[in-house]
This record gives C-alpha cells, structure tokens and sequence, in this order.
C-alpha cells in the first residue's frame, strides 16, 4: 500500500475546486482532470448557502462578496407579467441576517470558480483530460483518459456533475457484482430542458435593477406553455438567466434520454429561437437579455431527474461535501485499505442525509414551479403566503441546524442569533496533541 496519500479528483466545477482549495490548505497532495481544453465562463447565476463560515476559514469571503450580491427575495410572475408570490428573505422577524448571520449569496458561476481557481497552482490541473475509465489495481486506483494517457492515486474523486464518468464506471462495476441499488440501476432520465447564460456589463439607466442592493430572482411561469424563465441581477451590471422547459410529456425519460447532450453552446440556438419571443420584467423580450449575452457563453443542458436546480443547492451541497471529506482525510490514522474504507462509510454516512433531502426537495419545488393551470396557482400561493411564520421558521432551523467547520483551520464565529451545531476542531489541531500527519 502507498503510504503518501495522493487524491485524483475528476473534475474542476465548483465540487473540485473547492476540494482543491482544502486539500491545498491541508497539505494533501492532489491533481484536478478537466475533460475541457480552458474553463470557459458558462454557466447562470449559483446560490450560496450556509458557507459563509468556510469562506472566512478559507479567507476567500471578502472577494467572493466583491463579486456576488444578498439574496433578498424571489418572485413569481404570471406570464402577461402580473405578480402572484413573493418569497421575501427579509420578512420582519426573519431576516436571514440577522437569525443565521448572512444571507444566500448570488453569484454567476463563473466568478465563484475564479475566485476558488485563483488558489490553486496552475500545475495542479490538467485540462483536456476526458475521463473514460476507473480501475482498483493492487493498491491504487487508475483512471484512463481519452487521450491514452493514465494517472495513478490513492483515492479518486468523481467531481464531475451531473453525468459523472467516474459514477457510471463505479455503478458498472458495482453492477457486475450484484451490488447496485435498483433506484440507481434505472438509467438517468430528464425532465427539463435548460438554457443558461449571464448577459455582458449592461447599463443601469436602461435596467434600474442593476443598481438594487439585493439581487430578488424574477421567475416567470408559462400559463399554456411548458416554459419557466428566470432573471437574476447580478453583481457587475450583469443579468443571470435560465429557461427551462418541461418536456415530462415529451416521451419516457428513457427515450428522452437518446437526445442527451450536456451543457454545450452549440445546441443551444434552436432553443433561443423557441422562447426570444418571451415576455422580460425590466421591460422588451428575453430576446433582448439574449442578444445581450455572447453566443459562446449561452449554453443548453437537459436537467436530470435526480438533482434540480429549481432549490439552488447544487453548488452548496457540493461544497458542503468536499468540508466532510477534506476534515475525515486530514484526520486519517494511515493510508491503507480499511481505513480508507472507514473514512469513506463515515463520509457517507454524514452525507447522504442532507444530499437525500436535497434532491426531494428540489425535485419538490422543480414540480411546484411546473404545475399548470389553478391547482398550481393556489398550491403556490399557499405556500408562498400563507406558511406560517413558525413553519418556515423551523425549516430554516432545520436547514441551519448543522454547519460543519474546515476542522484543521482556525473557526469562524457563526454571526447569527440562531446557533448551529458545529463539528469539533482536528484531533491534530487540539494544542499540545503534535500528532504527526498519517498522509
Ligand atoms: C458549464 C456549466 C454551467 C452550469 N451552470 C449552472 C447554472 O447556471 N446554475 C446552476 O445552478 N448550476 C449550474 N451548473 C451546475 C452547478 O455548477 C453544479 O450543479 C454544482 O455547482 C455542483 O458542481 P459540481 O462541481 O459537482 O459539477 P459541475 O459544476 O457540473 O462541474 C463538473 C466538471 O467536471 C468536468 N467533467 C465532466 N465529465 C468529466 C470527465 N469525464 N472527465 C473530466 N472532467 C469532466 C466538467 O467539464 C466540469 O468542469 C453548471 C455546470 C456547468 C458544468
Ligand atoms: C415537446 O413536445 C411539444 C409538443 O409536442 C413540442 O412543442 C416541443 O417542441 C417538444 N420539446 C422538445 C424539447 O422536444
Ligand atoms: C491503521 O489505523 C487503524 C485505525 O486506528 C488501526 O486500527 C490499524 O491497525 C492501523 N493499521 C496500520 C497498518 O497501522
Ligand atoms: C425523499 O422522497 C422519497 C420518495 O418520495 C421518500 O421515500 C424519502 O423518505 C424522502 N427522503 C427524505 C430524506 O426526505
């Protein structure tokens, strides 16, 4: 067994970076393979919840508040642009702020992964690296790129989205033995097409809502048609965009399946064709947010069945998880066989729950978002207006309830009048313990 921990992780997203950044500051060796040639600035706006702790630890929040704005409420909007909902983070006995010490911060996606990829040394990742195949040899794990070229390590990391190569290796794998669980035996369908993109600098005299404090998501539902599409104010006189369309009707998941592709600036074009007609809330048509966005960064994707984007959560639950491993692997006893399994059961045994809730949830609100005609409106309505404070009160609770700390960096004070619980600091770090590093 090697005895110097070396950790591949596929993938350089918001989930690799972020691990990067940990295992940067921990001392663990590492490499990052993107299938990309360069990280191209795709991507809409990406919610941050929950994090800002481990900004701090990382000393990264000053910057990432730089460029990202409050969230401060979303709206529904009937498609003739008349108002219906409002879910406000400000309520008067509920600010965020002020109960949990900071409000989800909005971000395009692009400026978070700048601001993650500016820790890492360059000669750390390794672009137009596609990877094909994962294999467990004698103490190490492999991975095979599309170029021929093969990598060795300790333990791998699939931080590779939605489509995940290394899943799919791993489900085959664990397919062939019988071990697969029959809710991921069941092939990836999808049920909503999606168009991304965030428009260039534009001027705050013709969109006044550049210059609002609070970045409050404008979410316009199709009456008749499948279509949601949503506008987002973001930090540096952008706008953040996404459409999505509904195409549960379009077949079986499975047959859906055949048309697959990923976030890509080439299929896109059809589907701008399709909504340009669409009406804006700042005023013209969603073609004019279109024409404002450079054609490469427009990209299209078809949403998985599994994890929606409709709760925002992607890019927190992925950050949250790469916290878990980073602290379970700094306090690793030895590099060998059952201890790597032992992190890896307590990885998911910490895990799994919230990734669970995650995905319900999202897949609840991604519904709740589609549902046509009146039952739709006055599910919504209920929901938005007339939960009662203490509900929504205990969701958030519950939501905050846990915030895990990087354990091998000095803590953060938690700012809000609601505590959480927090994980203990290293076992490594207590003062006078000079444990030694197993890795
Ligand atoms: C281009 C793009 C745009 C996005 N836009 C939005 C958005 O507007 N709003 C939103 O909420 N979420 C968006 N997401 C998803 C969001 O980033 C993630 O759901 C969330 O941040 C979790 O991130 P992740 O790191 O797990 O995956 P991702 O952020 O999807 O990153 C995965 C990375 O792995 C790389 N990769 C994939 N397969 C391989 C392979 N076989 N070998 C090597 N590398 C591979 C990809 O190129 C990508 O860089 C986008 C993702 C991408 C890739
Ligand atoms: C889904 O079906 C509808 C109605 O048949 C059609 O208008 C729409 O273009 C289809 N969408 C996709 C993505 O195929
Ligand atoms: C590795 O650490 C585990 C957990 O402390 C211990 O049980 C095991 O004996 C150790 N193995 C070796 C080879 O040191
Ligand atoms: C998520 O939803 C599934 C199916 O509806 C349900 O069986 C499961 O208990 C839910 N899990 C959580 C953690 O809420």
């Amino acid at each position: 067994m090697a005895s110097k921990l070396h950790v591949l992780i596929v993938g350089c997203g918001t989930a690799g970076l972020m691990l990067a950044n940990l295992l940067e500051k921990a001392c663990i060796s590492y490499q990052i393979f993107e299938k990309t040639k360069e990280l191209k600035p795709l991507g809409s706006a990406i919610a941050l919840t929950t994090l800002s702790h481990i900004f701090e630890q990382l000393g990264i929040y000053d910057e990432l508040m730089a460029v990202s704005k409050k969230f401060g409420a979303l709206h529904l909007v009937q498609e003739d642009l008349k108002h219906r909902n409002t879910f406000n983070a400000r309520a008067p006995g509920l600010d965020v702020e002020e109960v949990y010490g900071d409000y989800t911060q909005v971000i395009a996606r692009y400026d978070l992964i700048r601001v993650l990829l500016s820790r890492i040394p360059p000669h750390k990742i390794l672009y137009n690296k596609r990877v094909l195949s994962t294999k467990h040899e004698d103490d190490e794990v492999i991975i095979h790129c599309h170029d021929n070229t093969a990598y060795g390590g300790t333990i791998l990391v699939g931080a590779d989205g939605a489509y995940s190569s290394v899943r799919q290796n791993m489900y085959k794998e664990m397919s062939a033995k019988g071990l697969l669980p029959k809710i991921d035996a069941k092939p990836l369908g999808y049920d909503y097409d999606c168009l991304v993109g965030v428009t260039k600098p534009l001027d705050p005299k013709k969109y006044p809502v550049l210059n609002d404090e609070f970045c409050e998501f404008q979410i316009i539902l199709g009456k008749e048609i499948p279509f949601s599409w949503w506008f987002m104010a973001l930090q540096g006189n952008k706008i953040g965009w996404m459409v999505t369309e509904d195409v549960r009707k379009n077949g079986t998941a499975v047959e859906r399946n055949f048309r697959f592709s990923e976030w890509d600036p080439d299929s896109a074009k059809n589907m701008c064709d399709k909504v340009r007609h669409l009406p804006c809330p700042y005023g013209g048509t969603l073609g004019d947010i279109l024409d404002e966005t450079p054609k490469e960064v427009i990209s299209k994707v078809m949403l998985e069945d599994k994890m929606l984007p409709f709760g925002g959560q992607g890019a927190t639950m992925a950050m949250q998880s790469a916290v878990t491993l980073a602290n379970l692997l700094f306090d690793m006893y030895n590099v060998t066989e059952p201890e790597i399994t032992r992190v890896f059961k307590q990885y998911y045994d910490t895990r799994s729950g919230p990734g669970k809730l995650a995905v319900n949830s999202s897949h609840q609100t991604g519904s709740v978002m589609h549902m046509r005609g009146t039952f739709g409106n006055v599910f919504r309505h209920i929901g938005f207006n007339w939960m009662p404070r203490w509900a929504m009160k205990k969701g958030m609770d519950s939501y905050n309830g846990y915030k895990e700390q990087i354990s091998f960096l000095p803590f953060a004070k938690f700012r809000g009048t609601f505590v959480p619980r927090t994980n203990k600091p290293s076992r490594r770090m207590i003062p006078g313990s000079n444990i030694a590093m197993a890795v």
